[in-house]
């Protein structure tokens, strides 16, 4: 198993995001998490990559226990993530908000610090590698030429686009992905399912939170759903269509 949580639970005052959620990431297949708004999929993300403390249970990334890391060793231990909510730095280019994607490989120690400040010769040639490895990322996600604008210029697509470069900047064996396709239009999202499928070929594993169920049910091999912070459901997207307390959960919500 790539990653595991066992019982993993958030409470935020009386209200409880997450129950006691235990779930497998299988290395290299496609996983979705989905289920309604509130369910508690961007907190089951944010619990894993460490950028909040579960109240209880615990996750295991290749085997090791992660639930007690800082946020940036878990990303250097492999995890990374995109944001549903973009945070980009609008008035940077296209390329340093990559190249800030790789700096968590070589944040400074004491001694590093010194020569990045000094700007000595492995301080250049590790920023020449850095973005030479951006640069080839801004052409895998197909955003090369826009490589020198202000990522406030990008169509809302790209800036997708751009997140995802940035996330793979930290090499990554897991790529989290927060609702990738909130907000495109169906040729977007079709080529994002085509992106999504030359990421896991690269051997890197997709786990995507997903609103949009032709691309959940196209790209997935495997559905997880959540539902009032409790895992309500997994399996085969065919299996978790016709899944009686999902099919509920969904409805319920949009029942007056
Ligand atoms: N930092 C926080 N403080 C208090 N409550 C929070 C916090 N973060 C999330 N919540 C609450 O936890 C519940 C789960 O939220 P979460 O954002 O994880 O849902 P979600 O499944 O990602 O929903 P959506 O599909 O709308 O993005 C919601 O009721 C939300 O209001
Ligand atoms: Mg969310």
């Amino acid at each position: 198993m790539l990653l595991e949580t066992i019982n993993l639970t958030k409470t935020f005052g009386g209200l409880k995001a997450l129950e006691e959620v235990s779930l497998s990431i299988e290395k290299v297949k496609v996983t979705s998490l989905i289920g309604p708004n509130g369910a508690g999929k961007t907190t089951f993300f944010n619990c894993v990559t460490g950028m909040i403390i579960p109240t209880m249970g615990t996750s295991y990334f290749q085997g090791n226990l992660i639930s007690n890391l800082k946020s940036y060793i878990i990303s250097r231990r492999g995890i990374a993530r995109t944001f549903q909510h973009s945070r980009l730095f609008s008035e940077m280019t296209v390329l340093d908000n990559v190249m800030i994607g790789g700096y968590v490989h070589s944040l400074p120690t004491n001694k590093s610090f010194l020569r990045a400040i000094c700007r000595g010769k492995p301080y250049r040639t590790q920023e020449n590698a850095l973005r030479k490895k951006a640069l080839e990322l801004l052409d895998f996600v197909g955003i090369f030429r826009r490589f020198d604008f202000p990522s406030r210029s990008l169509s809302y697509g790209d800036k997708r686009r751009l997140e995802i470069a940035r996330a793979l900047a930290s090499s990554p064996t897991l790529l989290l992905l927060d609702e990738p396709a909130a907000g495109m239009n169906s040729k977007e999202t079709e080529e994002l399912m085509v992106l999504i499928g030359q990421i896991r070929s690269l051997g890197i594993t997709p786990f995507l939170i997903e609103h949009n169920m032709k691309m959940v049910m196209g790209i997935s091999d495997h559905v997880i759903v959540l539902d009032h912070g409790v895992k309500i459901a997994e399996g085969t997207p065919q299996a978790i269509q016709g899944n009686a307390k999902v099919i509920e959960a969904y409805l319920g919500k949009t029942t007056p």
